[in-house]
């Protein structure tokens, strides 16, 4: 007999947050209430956990921020931003910060190819001695109705697709995260389509809101956040934001994602956030802020309507929403 078995990806945040972890941040919440308020890099990095010390990168945080991007809200506290994540590479869990120090993040080569001038490849220290990096302040909302608020430090992707220079044909862009089983032990179950892939269209790429993360909270980025590169893109599901990228290749052909390889009826490819369109399986209107008690409405785009909805209205006949 066939019984459907409930995988993480298919439990909705509120079923899939074991209580101690959910009590645990109320207790640590209280505590940094204050040092949340200030809002700067330097006082909530106060009481987080290790940051990827060792890294060659560190001399290059802080970077300055912009200030076109702000918040509705306060910044969620590094401690709760760290330690509540989805990796499913190392862990089905939120506590993926026990298992990522495995990730080794140097060397870290990233390749360039399909229709692009011609392929190439480079280290991320190279990449970022040729980028511009600079803090930005994004919201981020999970599909599974957790959200956070950000500091990020990056650069836009765009600097990336000009780098590459593509051909005119090349429609979309495929990203695809590391493969190594023996080091990521989320790799060697079997049901997964490994590696992590993740697609977007070029139009969505060149948006000044697409942002190639290298940093947060004014350090190189932690591991269990998708080190040494990772993708933040605000107004979609937080899955679309790929972590640990490998490989950029610029194709005529939409990416089949890993979550909609999985299940297409539930993950496809625009997911772009709408309190409207619920999951198949639960509401998106509400969604619960890392650390808040009660849940707060969510916003059609995750708020950022003014830079991406005009990008879609030519669209028809497509799921934008999920
Ligand atoms: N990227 C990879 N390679 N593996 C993953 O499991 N999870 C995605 C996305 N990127 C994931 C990934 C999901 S479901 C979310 S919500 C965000 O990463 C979580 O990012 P965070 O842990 O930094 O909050």
């Amino acid at each position: 007999m066939w019984v459907k078995r409930k995988r993480g990806w298919e439990i909705p945040e509120r079923e899939s947050t074991p209580e101690a972890v959910f009590h645990n941040r109320r207790a640590l919440l209280k505590a940094m209430g204050a040092m949340a308020a200030a809002g700067g890099a330097g006082a909530l990095a106060a009481a987080a956990p290790a940051f990827a010390d060792a890294d060659p990168s560190a001399g290059l945080y802080p970077a300055k921020r912009d200030p076109k991007y702000t918040l509705d809200r306060l910044v969620t506290p590094q401690k709760l931003s760290t330690t509540y994540n989805n990796f499913y590479e190392f862990t089905t869990n939120k506590d993926v910060y026990e298992y990522s120090d495995a990730l080794k993040i140097r060397p870290w080569t990233i390749s360039i190819d399909g229709m692009v001038e011609k392929p190439f490849t480079l280290g991320i220290d190279d990449l970022l001695k040729k980028v511009m990096l600079e803090e930005r302040l994004y919201r981020h909302r999970c599909v599974e109705t957790w959200s956070m608020a950000v500091p990020w430090t990056g650069f836009p992707l765009k600097t990336l697709v000009d780098m590459a220079k593509p051909l005119s044909g090349a429609k979309y862009i495929k990203m695809v995260t590391f493969m190594d089983p023996k080091m990521a032990s989320g790799q060697r179950a079997f049901f997964y389509p490994w590696p992590y892939i993740e697609g977007m269209t070029m139009f969505e790429a060149n948006n000044d809101l697409a942002f190639l993360v290298t940093g947060m909270y004014g350090k190189p980025v932690p591991k269990q956040d998708g080190a040494p590169l990772r993708l933040a893109l605000p107004w979609k599901y937080g899955f679309k934001s790929i972590k640990s990228i490998v490989k950029f290749s610029f194709t005529d052909r939409q990416p089949v994602s890993f979550w909609t390889a999985l299940q297409s009826n539930e993950y496809g490819f625009w997911a772009n956030v709408n309190p409207a369109v619920p999951h198949p399986r639960w509401s998106q209107a509400t969604e619960r802020e890392l650390g808040e008690d009660t849940r707060r409405p969510t916003l059609i785009w995750n708020g950022y309507g003014e830079y991406v909805a005009t990008m879609y209205d030519g669209i028809k006949g497509e799921q934008l929403f999920r």
